[in-house]
């Protein structure tokens, strides 16, 4: 979603023929995915109107490099059973994590809640950022932080902070303009400080005409309850995280996968990259 607006996590478009696509995929750009381990900068997704495009697009190694970790989000069953296939013919890890979709069907509509007295509403700040990975779920490690400090830098997000500074809660965004990483801390939950939070959040994302939705795992009841007292509804359907690395001892050589599933590089045959 932000492509178009500066680019900041270096997204690139491609799809499988133009202008009559029948899959659109983003990824990163080469430059950007340096390093092959840092599953968060090598991000893509995917979406297909024809699944025999998608398996075609998802499995050839000049559109997806297979041989470094990276993260494919989507929400086509397609999408999860391609990567899950072409991960398993390559002897590679997958980890599935299955989201519901919600989405604010009416942000202008949510209440802007004022936070309790003695706290106060603000951006997220780069010095948060280590306090940030150490309490979200998927942190804890040095390509995490990189990354939480790229949105906190690059994308809309808001917290509320403690008379002393501290954030005690707070919401950010990522590359496709989703919610992420809505937090409160252990000690300061079920006092409704997300409300000022997530409110200040949708009316900057609404006001830059974002929509404003998340994913939220199944079973994270307190995260569905909140969100949904929220106004936010859940849609059908799933939004599919995937993450794939590299590791496995009985891995297939890539490039005797790569000389299998990928049509020798020909004009016509090439995926279109569109950088706009
Ligand atoms: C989800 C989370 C951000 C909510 O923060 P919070 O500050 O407690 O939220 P609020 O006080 O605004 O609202 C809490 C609501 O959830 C309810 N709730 C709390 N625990 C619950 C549970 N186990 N099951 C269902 N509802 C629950 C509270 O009763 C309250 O409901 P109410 O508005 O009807 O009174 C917090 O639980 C959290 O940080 N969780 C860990 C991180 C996480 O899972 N983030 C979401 C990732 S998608």
């Amino acid at each position: 979603m932000h492509v178009n607006r500066g680019n900041p996590a270096g997204q690139e478009v491609l799809v499988d023929s133009w202008p009559e696509f029948k899959m659109v995929l983003t990824r990163p750009r080469r430059e950007v995915a340096r390093d092959p381990s840092d599953y968060f900068t090598n991000l893509y997704t995917a979406f297909y109107r024809d699944e025999g495009a998608c398996r075609a697009l998802l499995g050839n190694s000049h559109a997806v490099d297979w041989g470094q970790a990276f993260q494919i989000q989507g929400l086509q069953d397609g999408v999860y059973e391609t990567v899950r296939d072409i991960a398993r013919a390559r002897g590679l890890e997958m980890e599935t994590y299955p989201y519901r979709p919600l989405l604010h069907p009416d942000p202008p509509a949510m209440p802007q809640y004022r936070p309790d007295k003695g706290l106060s509403l603000a951006p997220v700040s780069p010095a948060h950022a280590m306090l940030l990975n150490d309490t979200w779920k998927f942190g804890g490690n040095s390509w995490s932080l990189r990354y939480l400090s790229l949105l906190i830098r690059h994308f809309p997000n808001a917290c509320l902070l403690a008379p002393e500074g501290t954030p005690i809660s707070w919401c950010l965004t990522d590359p496709l303009a989703a919610l992420t990483h809505f937090y409160t801390l252990p000690e300061h939950r079920g006092q409704h400080h997300t409300r000022p939070v997530v409110g200040m959040l949708a009316a900057q994302l609404h006001a830059r005409g974002f929509p404003v939705y998340t994913g939220v795992l199944p079973n994270n009841e307190p995260s569905l309850h909140t969100l949904q007292r929220l106004g936010f509804r859940i849609l059908p359907g799933v939004f599919y995280l995937l993450v794939v690395r590299p590791g496995f001892a009985q891995s297939q050589p890539a490039s005797a996968l790569d000389s299998a599933q990928d049509p020798a590089p020909s004009s016509g045959e090439r995926p279109h990259t569109h950088s706009t």
